[in-house]
């Protein structure tokens, strides 16, 4: 079993979305074995994305993720961290698979509803940004 770590993103929750991801995740099989709604302030979300503090885009992308609530998930089945990816598609939701959240949520490559860790490393570091461990005990 492994577990990994999801964003529903301020642009999902704001337009409504929230219960009909929540829905497709269950539906394809994952555990939700932790959930909060957060509102991140800017330092908040620039920690989070501390590996992208380089990139051109990090400072609209930091503002963003503080810009209203979201939804913060811990999310449980074999092979989470590639599942959740699938069920995710490609960050640019205009390159995203049919099906796939992003195509049917996201607006654009920054506003794109939902993340999703990439690796067991960052499943690890940011399960434990947002989640307590006795949060995250089956
Ligand atoms: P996410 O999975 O949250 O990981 C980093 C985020 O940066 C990514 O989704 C996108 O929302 C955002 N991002 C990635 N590339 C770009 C880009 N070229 N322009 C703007 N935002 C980007």
């Amino acid at each position: 079993m492994e577990q990994t770590f999801a964003i529903i993103k301020p642009d999902a929750v704001s337009s409504g979305h929230t219960g009909a991801i929540l829905q497709r995740i269950e539906e394809a099989g994952f555990r939700v074995a932790a959930m909060r709604m957060v509102r991140m302030t800017k330092a908040e979300a620039e920690g989070f994305y501390a590996v992208h503090r380089e990139r051109p885009f990090f400072d609209s992308l930091t503002t963003f993720m503080s810009s209203g609530p979201a939804v913060v998930l811990a999310l449980e089945a074999p092979g989470a961290i590639a599942g959740w990816r699938a069920l995710m598609g490609a960050t640019d939701p205009a390159r995203a698979e049919e099906g796939t959240l992003r195509r049917r949520y996201g607006s654009s490559i920054e506003h794109n509803a939902t993340h999703g860790s990439d690796a067991p490393e960052t499943a690890a570091f940011e399960l434990g940004y947002f989640f307590r461990g006795l949060e995250l005990v089956r």
